[in-house]
């Protein structure tokens, strides 16, 4: 069973390294640097998804190195929650030139791949990093008619079923939001709380 999952990541890991049909992938090869397919426990409880690889993750191919992984660790360490006992990944595999948003393009070319990231780990809580993991992951498991902005819906637990049985979803502001901002990094800490009491 572990090594099935083992065996099923990297195939798709080494689909994404030669996923030629997104435009992204010539700038991640003409610049030397590394898709970012997902990093921790493949049966993790919780799942975090953000949208898109940042300079630092490309260069390394780690999801969340830079100063939003900073903020995500600092968060998982204030909650008692080891790093590599979830799974973190993101929407986009490649990253998006200059830190632009991604595409809806691009969302629809790389989500299959989370699709079945999502069916290998069978989390039992998705928390979504910002609005584009928020809006894909809710309306992925028929949750759309309860979407809103990020700034209404954060830190509420949503229940829903998934194929491998029951998922609980959490709107999170992006850790970048609260680089510099304090108030933010309160709400995310509130929201982190919460996330602690549903597991
Ligand atoms: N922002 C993201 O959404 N994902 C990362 O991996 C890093 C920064």
């Amino acid at each position: 069973m572990a090594n099935d999952k083992k065996e099923r990541m990297k195939k798709i890991r080494d689909e994404i390294l030669s996923f030629s049909l997104s435009s992204l992938y010539n700038d991640r090869v003409q610049n030397k640097m590394f898709p970012v397919i997902g990093e921790g426990n493949h049966n993790a409880n919780i799942l975090f998804i953000g949208e898109a690889p940042g300079k630092n993750e490309a260069m390394t191919g780690k999801p969340f190195c830079g100063r939003s992984g900073k903020v995500l660790d600092d968060l998982l360490e204030y909650i008692g929650i080891q790093r590599s006992d979830v799974y973190i990944t993101n929407i986009v595999k490649d990253r998006p030139p200059e830190n632009r948003d991604p595409t809806p393009e691009e969302i629809e070319l790389y989500a299959p791949f989370l699709d079945r990231q999502i069916d290998i780990i069978q989390p039992k809580i998705i928390a979504t990093l910002g609005r584009f993991s928020m809006v894909y992951i809710m309306k992925k498991f028929g949750l759309e008619r309860e979407l809103l902005p990020i700034s209404a819906i954060h830190g509420r637990v949503f229940e829903t079923s998934a194929s491998f049985g029951k998922l609980k979803i959490i709107p999170l502001y992006h850790p970048a939001v609260a680089v510099y901002d304090s108030n933010k990094l309160n709400d995310l800490k509130k929201d982190f709380d919460i996330l602690k009491q549903s597991i």
